[in-house]
């Protein structure tokens, strides 16, 4: 399974293009892009976004040109005041060895994903998104239903620690569309698309298989520093869950 599971992903993407393109028009409110007046102030030199978040970051613009500038701006404060474990990660990826048009994915995240909170947000999250190289949705659906419960005998551990690993089969489509429906998100379907083929290749790659050790380890590490640095946030997004010692504790 391992070996052909890139193979898998890169058709599963390929395919899934009319999947996509069928679904698209429910989640889009509709919005055009607003032109340059809604430019971006963008922060590279945060290279601890986490603790800034946390000390208060996230400035305040006194002008209020028109409505729509003013939900975009409420949306990126709302953004930036639920931070989330992923955004103690670093905000950018090497992804050289990626294939060509999922690399160009990866550019338009770090460009478009980047405006209410860091591109860190959508990188470091516990989800993943099964894919699959079947023909049409209905194939596709019945295979990662297959894959699931798969999944679910072979490799247990991957469902043990929510905050860890999220699998489910169609998880970065559905996030992709609600952050393409929130006000002030100006993305393409295009754009959109590309995002979330590289979303579910490199949720595959970096957090299953062979890498899922590391991937654990590095969750871990960001949950326990992030729980350091905003333990009311922290209770808030995981107060359901009993085990929060177990998920919090991780070597330094
Ligand atoms: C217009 C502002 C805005 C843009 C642009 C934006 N987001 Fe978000 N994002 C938010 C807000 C607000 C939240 C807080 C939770 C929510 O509303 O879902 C969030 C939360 C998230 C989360 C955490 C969700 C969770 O429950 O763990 C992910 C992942 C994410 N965004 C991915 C993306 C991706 C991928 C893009 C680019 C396609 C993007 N965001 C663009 C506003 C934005």
């Amino acid at each position: 399974m391992k070996k052909t599971v890139i193979a898998a992903l890169i058709l599963g993407a390929a395919f899934s293009v009319g999947a996509w393109a069928a679904k698209e028009g429910e989640d889009k409110a509709g919005e055009k892009p607003a032109a340059a007046e809604t430019k971006e102030v963008k922060a590279e030199e945060e290279a601890n976004f986490c603790a800034k978040l946390m000390a208060g970051g996230g400035e305040k613009k006194a002008g209020k040109k028109d409505a729509k500038r003013d939900a975009a701006e409420l949306e990126k404060q709302k953004a930036l005041q639920s931070p989330y474990p992923n955004d103690c990660g670093p905000e950018t990826l090497d992804v050289s060895k990626y294939p060509k048009e999922l690399q160009a994915g990866y550019k338009i995240l770090s460009q478009k994903c980047s405006r209410c909170h860091t591109p860190a947000r959508p990188l470091h999250s516990e989800f993943v998104e099964l894919a699959s190289g079947a023909k049409d949705k209905k194939a596709q659906d019945k295979d990662k239903e297959q894959q699931m419960a798969n999944l679910k005998k072979t490799e247990p551990e991957l469902f043990k620690n929510p905050r860890v690993w999220k699998v489910e089969a169609d998880i970065w489509k559905r996030y992709v569309k609600r952050m393409q429906a929130k006000p002030g998100c100006e993305i393409e379907t295009k754009e959109a698309k590309s995002i979330w083929e590289f979303l579910v290749y490199d949720s595959n790659l970096r957090k299953m298989g062979a890498a899922k050790k590391d991937w654990e380890k590095f969750r871990k590490k960001l949950l326990a520093d992030f729980k350091q640095f905003s333990p009311k946030r922290y209770h808030e997004l995981y107060e359901e869950s009993e085990e929060e010692s177990e998920a919090g504790e991780s070597k330094k």
